[in-house]
Order: structure tokens, then C-alpha cells, then sequence
């Protein structure tokens, strides 16, 4: 396959080179970045992983996969909700926020029904028809092709089964936008800096916002992946947006 180029926040990189670059990003951050997560966001972070909950409504006896799930938030979440009568397996492909993730669930009281694994979104170590719900949270824009995760997370859905993506967005108002833009991308990268001593990766956080699909173009890409029944609610204006899509 020709190795064209792809975009790496407003960088262009080899096809190849692109799941080291956005490896090293997360690597660089684990440590900081639930803190980086509650200073860069003033906390509202977690209101939208809860209302990603609100929408999912987990049941008890039922199994999760989310993917990019970093240190662990939305499988937390889920299992809390089930009050610990589900499953859910956590992917990741960085290592270092997987061994952070799992060091801050030590003393969770439902650690034991929370697996780790470490894979890619585009090739998910799972069978086919396998899990009741699938979600990925800040995670998506990240992986190489969008299309390929898509088609990984329907694969890995039983019949009936719905995805969840909560991902940032484009805001509704185009001069709310613009005051948005200036706070990302003159703050953001300088908290970075003074917090995470690491600039470069928040900038490119900020930039790879920018390159991901708006909130039709998504609805588009789910479909073309098989979902159904797809919709999508703004949240705080559209700074983020969920998605949601069914596997029937
Ligand atoms: C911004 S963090 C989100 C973590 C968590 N889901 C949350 O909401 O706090 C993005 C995560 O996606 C992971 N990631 C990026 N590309 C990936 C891929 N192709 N496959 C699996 N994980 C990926 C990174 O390692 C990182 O942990």
C-alpha cells in the first residue's frame, strides 16, 4: 500500500509514521493527563463522560469495550453505573497510559472486572458479535483511519449492540468558535508547557481537534460503517459532540 501523506495535528506525516508520532504524544502525557484533562477543560471533562453514560444507560450483565480508554475514566463509569455487575475491556495503544490507568484503579473497588489490553482501534484482539456496547472518548481523531476503527467496532458489536463516541467538535456559533479557537490554541499549548513541561503535545492535541470530521460528516462515517438509528447530541455548544449508532 502507498505510504501518502495524513495529517498529524496541521503536520503532514508518512501514513506510517503517524501511530509512532501520536504513540510518543501519549506516552509523553500520561502522567499528567487526567490533571492536564481537569485544568485544561476547568473540570467539564467529566460532565461530558457522565452524560456519555446518561445517553449509553449501561445495564447490569452487560459487557463493555472502550477503546482509547486511556486511564480508564469511561470503563470506571460503566462499572459503576452496573454497580459492578459488568464487564468491560479497556484498549489502548499507548503503554504507559494503560500502566498509569491501572495503578490509579489499584484501590478501585471493581478492578477485577476491568481488563487491560494493549491494540490498536483498527485491529481489535476480539471476536466477532462479542460486546453489548463499544465507546471511545477523545479518542477517535487520533486513530490513522477512522473508517477501519469504525468497521472494527461494528465487527466486534453483538447484533443490537451501539456505539458511543464522544469526541470535540465544532461549535454551533461561528464567533463562539472563533473565541474557542484563540483559548485552544493560545492556552492550551502554554498549560502544557508549565504543567505537562511537554508543549509539543498539547499543541498537537489542539490542531488534531481541528482536522476531525464536524458532527454530519461523522453521522456519514457511521453509516458508511454499517450503524443505524445514528445521532449525535452537542454538548456545551459544541465544543464536543456524541455520537450514537446502532448495530441491527
Ligand atoms: C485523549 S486520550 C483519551 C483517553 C480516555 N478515553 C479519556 O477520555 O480520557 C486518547 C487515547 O487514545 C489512545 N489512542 C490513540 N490512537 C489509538 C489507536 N489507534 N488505538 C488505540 N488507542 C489509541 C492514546 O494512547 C490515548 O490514551
Amino acid at each position: 500500500m502507498a505510504d501518502n501523506e495524513v495529517n498529524f495535528g496541521f503536520k503532514k506525516v508518512k501514513m506510517s509514521e503517524k501511530p509512532r508520532l501520536v504513540n510518543d504524544v501519549f506516552s509523553g502525557v500520561a502522567n499528567n493527563y487526567d490533571i492536564m484533562n481537569d485544568v485544561m477543560s476547568l473540570g467539564i471533562h467529566r460532565i461530558w463522560k457522565n452524560l456519555m453514560m446518561d445517553w449509553l444507560a449501561p445495564r447490569p450483565g452487560q459487557n463493555l469495550i472502550d477503546v482509547a480508554g486511556g486511564t480508564g475514566d469511561i470503563g470506571k463509569r460503566f462499572l459503576d453505573r452496573c454497580k459492578g455487575n459488568a464487564e468491560v475491556k479497556i484498549v489502548d495503544f499507548t503503554q504507559e497510559m494503560i500502566s498509569f490507568g491501572k495503578r490509579k484503579t489499584e484501590d478501585y473497588r471493581y478492578k477485577n472486572q476491568l481488563a487491560w489490553f494493549c491494540a490498536d482501534a483498527m485491529r481489535l484482539p476480539f471476536s466477532n458479535n462479542n460486546f453489548h456496547s463499544y465507546t471511545i472518548s477523545f479518542g477517535l481523531r487520533n486513530v490513522l483511519d477512522i473508517n477501519k476503527a469504525l468497521e472494527e467496532a461494528y465487527r466486534v458489536l453483538r447484533p443490537g449492540g451501539r456505539i458511543l463516541i464522544l469526541e470535540f467538535s465544532t461549535l454551533i456559533d461561528k464567533n463562539l468558535q472563533r473565541l474557542y479557537d484563540k483559548y485552544s490554541f493560545g492556552v492550551i499549548p502554554w498549560l502544557g508547557k508549565v504543567i505537562a513541561k511537554d508543549k509539543e503535545s498539547y499543541q498537537y492535541l489542539v490542531e488534531s481537534i481541528r482536522n476531525f470530521p464536524k458532527q454530519n460528516e461523522l453521522v456519514d462515517l457511521m453509516i458508511s460503517a454499517g450503524f443505524k438509528e445514528v445521532k449525535y447530541r452537542n454538548l456545551s455548544m459544541g465544543i464536543v459532540a456524541l455520537h450514537s449508532g446502532w448495530k441491527l
